[in-house]
Order: C-alpha cells, then structure tokens, then sequence
C-alpha cells in the first residue's frame, strides 16, 4: 500500500512521475502528492483523494524541474485527508520524505522529539522527517543522515528522500517494502513496482533490506546498510507495461477476468524439472504448511483438498496474518508453501522469515517477478499470468490454482497428463457462459444486502472466494460456509428470497449438496445454483461446462467473478478501485 515513484533525468521530471504514479494507483488512491526539486528549491504540491483528481485540481505535473518524486497513499497512521498526505517535510521544509510501510515506534519517538520540532501532520512518516533534520543539521550527508535516521526505526518502510540541502540527488532505502530501481541512460527512476516506468526501461535494480540507492544525474550508487559503496547487478523485466492496460475495457477487473484462458494458458508453460522437485519435496516433507492472504489464500484451501485427494498428503493451512501463532510448531522438516500474487504482503513476508528462522524450506508461489518474497524464498514458482491491476484479484487467483493442479499431478507422478487434461480445461473455462444473465440476475439482486455461498469439498475454496470477490466490489456483506456446516447456525439467516449461492456440480459432493440447497428452499432462500446440469430448486441457474470433477473449480470461478463484478456495476460502485482496499497489502 502506498505508491512510490521518484524520477532524476535531463527533462521535466513532473510529468514523467505523474505517467508513472498513476500506473500505481492500485497501491493507494487515499490521497495523492508529489516533489520536486528546482534551483535549489522543494516545490510541492498534494490533496486527498486519487491521483487523477488530485491532479485536476492542482496540476501536479506542472511541478518545476528535473528530479520529482510522488506518491499514492493508502492510510494507516492519521486520516486520508491533505495533510497527513505525503510529501513530509522537516520543520524547514527543506527535506522532504514520501514513505510506504508502518513505523512501530512512531510514538516514542515523536514524544522525543516533539519539543524541539513542529510536526504538521498525524502520520509516522514525519518523525523520519525530523530524525534526517537532526543528523543533518549535525553535519550529516542526505545518505548519512538517512541511514542513521532508519536506525532508530522499528517497522516497515520504502523510503524516498529528496533535500534542497543537496539538490541534485534522490536518496531512498527499504525494509520489507518494495522499492526498485530503474536504469535509463543517464535518467534513473525508483519506484515500488517496476510497472511504472516499464514504458522507459526493462533494465531494473532490486534494493535489499538495508541497503541505499542515491540517484543523481551521474549515475545510481549503492550503499550497505553501512554506509559503504557496493556494486549490484542490473537485471531485465520480461512485463511490458501493455500487459497492463484495460485494451478498451471499462475496467482492468473485466479484462482481467475475460483473459483467464490465455492466462491459464500461460500458467501451465513451466519448468517440468522445477515442478517435479517441487512435487518431491512436498512429498519427503514430514509436514507441508500453507501460507497467504485473501484471494490467495482460498487457493491455499484448494490445495490442501486436492493435494489430499490426489496424492494423500495432507498439509495443513494458515492464514498468513495468524503464522506466528503457529510458529512453535514450525521445524527444520516442516515444508511452507507461500502463495502471493505481489509477492510482498507484510504478512506472508513475515510469516515466510519466521519459517525460515526456525529453519523449515521455503516454496513460494508468486506472480511479480522479482518480488520480495521471491527473494527470500528457497524455491520459487512464477504464474506468468502478466500484471495483474484490479485490486480484486482473479486471473492470480485462477493460475495460482493451476500450479497446485500441476503439483498434484506430479505428487501422483502423472505431470504431463495431468498438464494435458489442464490444457484442455483452458479451453472450456469460458464455455457456456452467458454473460448477459449473469448482469440481468445482477440488476434483480442488486439491493439484496446478504448473499450466502456455500459448496463441499473442492469446491468449497470456490465458494469462499465468489463471497470475497462480492464482498470487496460490491460492499454487499457475503459469507461463506461448508454447505453441511449451514445446520450449526447460519440457517437462521435464511428469510423469503435471502441469496445463496451453491456450488453444486454433478461431482461427489452433488448429492449432499443439493440436500443443502433443499433445507435453504424450505426457508424461503433464493437459489443460484452453480452447476452443469439444471435442477428444479434452483432459482437461478448457472451453467457451467461438464468435466471430469476434479476440475468443477477451475470453471466455476469465473461465472462467480463476473457476477460480483455486475452486483458491483449496477450498484454503482468502481470494482478497479474498492474503498478502503489496496491490492498490495505491505502493512501487518
Ligand atoms: C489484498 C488484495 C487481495 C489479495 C491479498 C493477498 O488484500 O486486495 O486481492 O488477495 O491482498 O495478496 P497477495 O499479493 O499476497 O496474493
């Protein structure tokens, strides 16, 4: 959450943040500003609410100068309002800081430092401002000054410092956020995703925990957290920034959906020798623990059915935010697999470097190439599903689940048939979907404020993660459940046409099911049956191809995605941006 992008080159350098800033939106769209540096002078501007508006209104484009610096924010410390949002400034506004990530010890020491400085604002990120203040004012560089002030921090920060103290550089570093360089001969960008400036350069610099990059007009240098110059590797991106445009749709949540397919297509080019040892030590690891967020983690539920089913071998699955609470039975022969399409949620970053601390091997499924958790995990495997845009997530939610097909397959040492039936589901995903009545039955539900979903079995991940993609898009409250759970409770909720939605193929949970379904129509509930065949409880019916049952879940998505993403738009509401959400989460 929150987005960074800081520019230096021989032209304006406003303009060249902005184009790159709004790439980031899905970081943050609480409150936008930038920075730049001209004739010695820090000139800013910045307001609550999203980078477009804000722009309209106060053309931050139009900032002076060759190095800016801007940001996207998603709060966490202090109201989305102009002033809490960033840039911040030391009490002489001569050194501003635009910052992602949370200071935990923000509070003693602002209570440290409040005397002696003015603090504008409510938000953590300006006691960083005064910190660098201080160790300047003692005689510090820009660098110094900053590696000294991140010291004395105790969180998670990317951060971007600009001085009119030392106006022609930008100073930035991180820990447990992203930040990465960008070469373009002789203009440099940092930012917290690569995507941004993808339109000007491929060739790109992963900053490490600790480690300071300074851009100035000569050249990018790199410091440890030492202060002491290192040499690193550039490294190319294979993403084209046209990956990640909407192509003519309303919303990159529509394309992103539509484009499953050829997603799920690419999904399945991977390295059979990385997929097969992958397989053997998931079955040599005396213990497999799965680990994600969200969407991600509903891919994580899946597995464990199917790994269980296909290859008896049952893994257990936790939550990311809640790893820690499991950590004392994490050991040097516990396997964790982490799932994360950014590949930089604070939680499963923590979560993967407790793992490792207690010396358990570490397998990560991501999407962003080079990410954060790629970097710190044993062995990796990429969707190649391209950037995905739409905080809500689904093309990642669909390739990530093919990966774990794959590793079943390979677990019973059926890889290559397993890949063949895979690619024949590629081609079905999309069948039989009739879009129109799946926007008519939104229209109908629109003012409905509860849906319930519910499935058995495989098909139980599915449901869980239809009710999250309503839920995030559509401010509509949703709930899922195992439909034999329904009895212990949530049956009180069904009234005359409550929704529910029953995932319900002709597989080996059909029969169980419908009984489900039938106990939901006795109290009055309005069925949306997901399934291949029709069936006369059914309010609704929508229809999914026929297939062998293991893979019901893999073409019962879809329909689940696009009905949120039409609940969304009749309500109103923008399914790209959902309020309160950002679809990096680098805060716990
Ligand atoms: C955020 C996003 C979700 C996503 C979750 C985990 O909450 O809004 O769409 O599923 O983070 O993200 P990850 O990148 O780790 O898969």
């Amino acid at each position: 959450m929150c987005g960074i992008v800081g520019f230096i080159g021989d032209e304006p350098a406003a303009p060249v943040v902005l184009k790159a800033l709004i790439k980031l939106e899905y970081r943050g769209y609480d409150s936008a500003g930038m920075v730049s540096i001209c004739d010695g002078k820090i000139h800013f501007r910045k307001d609550a609410g999203k980078i477009t508006d804000v722009q309209r209104k106060h053309r931050l484009d139009r900032l002076p100068g060759k190095i800016a610096v801007g940001h996207v924010r998603w709060a966490t410390h202090g109201r989305a309002d102009r002033i809490n949002a960033h840039p911040h400034f030391d009490c002489k506004k001569q050194i501003a800081v635009v910052h992602n990530g949370i200071i935990e010890n923000y509070q003693e020491l602002r209570a440290a430092l409040v005397g002696k400085h003015r603090f504008a604002s409510e938000v953590d990120t300006e006691v960083i401002c005064h910190l660098i203040e201080d160790y300047m004012e003692a005689g510090a560089s820009l660098e110094k000054a900053l590696l000294k002030a991140v010291g004395e921090l105790r969180g998670s920060y990317a951060l971007v410092v600009v001085s009119s103290r030392e106006p022609e550089k930008i100073v930035a570093t991180s820990k447990d956020s992203p930040l990465i360089v960008g070469l373009d001969d002789g203009k440099y960008f940092v930012a917290s995703d690569a995507l941004s400036f993808l339109d000007r350069t491929n060739e790109v610099v992963f900053l490490e925990e600790g480690e300071l990059v300074s851009l100035t007009r000569d050249g990018a240098f790199f410091l440890n957290r030492e202060g002491e110059e290192i040499r690193k590797k550039s490294q190319r991106v294979d993403w084209q920034w046209e990956e990640a445009s909407k192509k003519g749709y309303d919303f990159f949540m529509l394309k992103e959906i539509l484009e499953q397919p050829e997603a799920m297509r690419r999904a399945l080019i991977q390295d059979r020798k990385l997929i097969m040892e992958f397989a053997k030590e998931i079955w040599e690891a005396r213990r497999v623990v799965i680990t994600a967020c969200g969407t991600s983690r509903h891919v994580a539920l899946l597995a464990s059915y199917l790994f269980s089913r296909l290859a008896g071998k049952l893994c257990d699955v936790v939550t990311a935010s809640e790893f820690q609470y499991f950590c004392d039975s994490i050991a040097e022969d516990t396997l964790v697999i982490a799932i994360s399409q950014s590949g930089e949620t604070a939680d499963v970053i923590e979560g993967v470097k407790r793992a490792k601390a207690k010396g358990a091997r570490v397998f990560s499924i991501i999407n962003v190439v080079g990410s954060l958790l790629t970097r710190i995990s044993d062995r990796a495997i990429y969707l190649n599903c391209g950037p995905e845009i739409g905080v809500a997530a689904t093309k990642s939610f669909l390739c990530q689940l093919v990966i774990f097909y794959m590793l079943a397959f390979a677990l019973m040492g059926k890889l290559e048939e397993g890949i063949e039936k895979l690619e024949q589901v590629a081609r079905q995903i999309g069948d039989n979907l009739n879009d129109e009545k799946l926007k008519k039955l939104a229209r109908r539900m629109k003012n409905k404020n509860n849906f319930y979903y519910m499935a058995r079995g495989l098909n139980l991940a599915i449901a869980a993660e239809g009710a999250l993609k309503l839920k995030e898009i559509s401010y509509i409250h949703a709930e899922c459940m195992p439909a034999g759970e329904l009895k212990h409770g949530t049956l009180a909720l069904i009234e005359e046409g409550t929704p529910v939605v029953a995932i319900c193929p002709k597989d080996d949970t059909f029969y169980e099911t419908l009984n489900n379904v039938m106990e939901i129509k006795a109290r009055g509930g309005f069925v949306i049956g997901v399934s291949d065949e029709n069936n006369e409880v059914y309010d609704h019916w929508i229809k999914i191809p026929k297939m062998e049952e293991i893979f019901y879940p893999l073409v019962a998505i879809m329909p689940l995605q696009l009905l949120a993403y039409h609940l969304a738009a009749a309500r109103g509401k923008d399914p790209d941006r959902p309020r309160h959400l950002a679809k990096s989460v680098t805060v716990k």
